[in-house]
């Protein structure tokens, strides 16, 4: 009986999952719509750092594909809205699909790819049914795809839903079922889900029903048990979460699929870009959050733990600010994986920023001294610079929104100067800026929220230290000496059992 024979076994076990849950860990989603974006080997890093043992992506992105290669860390892969169509139009299309952007990440580089995500909210209300059609074709041409692929096993389909595909008309929780629009879609997706070992993937934000109605009682919004509760039947609910995730267990019970898992694929909370986005609040949901991941602990219908991605990993500057300003501010970490707030991650653990960051000089472009903010360019100027770089902390109720007008006009003309990677004319609005060595930030008032004048990501840098491609197969890792530890007891096993 050889090496090789027991390592294959030991890789089938790995690969059934066998061992898996011992240690749990966080899941979070890794979002990459920013305009100076961390390096994934950083991302990595932060990720492993932090205990997260499972990231989401919502494209197959090469460089965080790669990075994710050997780490040990399961991915779920989505796929955008955009390739819903073609994906949906032939089944050739999807397997080219999955050779691109699944078989090849996981044979070539290792990545431990567990689910495809088909679409993002397709049936989201305000997309006006304009994926109704083409998402259960998409879904099955991808399982269809996979399966030809040989990943049948391996690797799983889901679909993220945003929470309003389903709805209660008592108001509470055991009244849940699905929205009659969509309904026989639905359930038709849901057979094919539970029939091909699949998974219903769910989106839950407090936040937004937070913010969609001024009367929401905010308590009810995080873990800490402060809220009135909702009493439904024998159960008491007193968070949104818990009442959320039931009134889809029941419209699932209610149609005869009791069994079939949910993920929660999203959920976090802002901290900047709204006055109900803030540090405090982000902290208090968050925690609570980890604390009830920590403690295994499922929903009053289902008390098996769901998995619950986190959103966001860390900020993105480019995200589309259409729902509001908070959409930039979801991330646990800053744009560059420096810390916003510490959290208790378990066993006397806290957060770690990201390692190895390279920024740009320690130079800022401010409103000139000896310009007046009564010239006439200077809202043209200010304007500009918002157009192209990230100004949602400048709101009302936001970090920056209570400067003065001459530091209001400097955070704009920084904000674009840093995006602009401080190229020296990117700091030239008529005359009304300079740039300086000293930074502008406006000092913390003992508030939470403090307002800073950034310094940008140094992407050249980070270019240019960028490992040669070899270091992927050397990079002998956490997981591949698991798996060598596991070898050596399973050798010692076999030949006790021999002896
Ligand atoms: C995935 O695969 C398709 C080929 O079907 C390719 O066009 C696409 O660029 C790949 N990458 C992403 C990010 O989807
Ligand atoms: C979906 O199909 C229906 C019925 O065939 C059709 O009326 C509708 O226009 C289609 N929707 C889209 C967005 O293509
Ligand atoms: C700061 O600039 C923004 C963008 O021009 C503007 O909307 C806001 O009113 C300004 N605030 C102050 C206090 O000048
Ligand atoms: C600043 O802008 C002016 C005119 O818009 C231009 O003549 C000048 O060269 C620019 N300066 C730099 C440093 O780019
Ligand atoms: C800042 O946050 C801490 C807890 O995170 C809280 O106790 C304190 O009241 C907050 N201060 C302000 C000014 O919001």
């Amino acid at each position: 009986m050889g090496f090789r024979y027991l390592y294959i076994l030991l890789l089938c076990l790995f690969s059934q999952g066998f061992l898996r849950g011992v240690h749990g860990g966080f899941a979070c989603n890794w979002g990459t719509r920013a305009t100076h974006p961390l390096p994934p080997d950083i991302v990595v890093r932060l990720l492993k750092d932090n205990g997260f043992t499972k990231v989401k992506l919502f494209e197959a992105d090469p460089g965080a594909l790669e990075a994710l290669g050997d780490s040990g860390i399961q991915v779920m892969l989505g796929i955008p809205n955009e390739f819903l169509a073609p994906l949906a139009s032939t089944v050739t299309i999807a397997e080219t699909w999955v050779a691109q952007n699944v078989s090849k990440y996981m044979s070539k580089y290792g990545v431990d790819i567990r689910y495809v995500a088909v679409g993002n909210e397709p049936f989201l209300t305000s997309y006006k049914d304009a994926f109704l059609n083409t998402t259960f074709p998409a879904l099955q041409n991808i399982q269809a795809a996979l399966i030809k692929a040989g990943l049948g096993r391996q690797v799983k389909v889901t679909v993220p839903l945003n929470a309003d595909v389903y709805q209660t008309d008592s108001g509470l929780p055991s009244g849940g079922n699905f929205r009659s629009d969509i309904h026989s879609l639905l359930l038709s997706m849901m057979k094919f889900l539970s029939d091909n070992g699949g998974a219903l993937t769910i989106n839950i934000y407090p936040f937004l029903s937070l913010q969609a109605d001024p009367d929401f009682p905010k308590e009810y919004a995080f873990f800490d048990k402060g809220a009135k509760p909702v009493v439904d039947g024998s159960i008491s609910y007193t968070n949104v979460l818990d009442a959320n995730f039931d009134t889809c267990i029941a419209a699932l019970e209610k149609n005869g699929f009791s069994s079939l898992p949910v993920i929660v694929g999203e959920i976090g909370w802002p901290t900047d870009g709204d006055p109900n986005a803030n540090i405090e609040n982000a902290k208090r949901f968050n925690q609570g959050l980890v604390r009830r991941i920590l403690a295994g602990q499922g929903s009053p219908k289902r008390s098996t733990p769901p998995d619950i991605y986190i959103f966001g990993l860390i900020d993105e500057d480019a995200k589309s600010v259409l729902p509001g300003n908070f959409e930039r501010h979801w991330g646990v970490f800053n744009y560059d994986g420096s810390l916003k707030y510490s959290l208790d991650i378990g066993k006397g653990k806290a957060l770690v920023p990201a390692k190895g960051v390279q920024y740009l000089a320690r130079r800022w472009c401010i409103m000139s001294p000896s310009a007046s903010t009564s010239d006439p360019n200077l809202v043209q100027s200010i304007d500009y610079a918002c157009t192209y770089a990230d100004c949602t902390s400048l709101g009302y109720g936001s970090s920056c929104g209570m400067l003065d007008p001459r530091s209001n006009a400097s955070y704009a003309f920084n904000m674009y100067y840093q995006t602009m990677d401080q190229r020296k004319d990117a700091c030239n609005f008529s005359s009304l800026s300079i740039t300086t060595s000293v930074d502008p930030s406006p000092p913390s008032n003992g508030q939470n929220r403090t307002c800073q004048f950034k310094i940008m990501i140094d992407l050249s840098k980070h270019q240019k230290a960028k490992r040669p491609p070899s270091s992927v197969a050397a990079g002998l890792n956490e997981h591949s000496s698991q798996k060598f530890v596991m070898a050596l007891l399973v050798l010692v096993l076999v030949s006790t059992l021999i002896i």
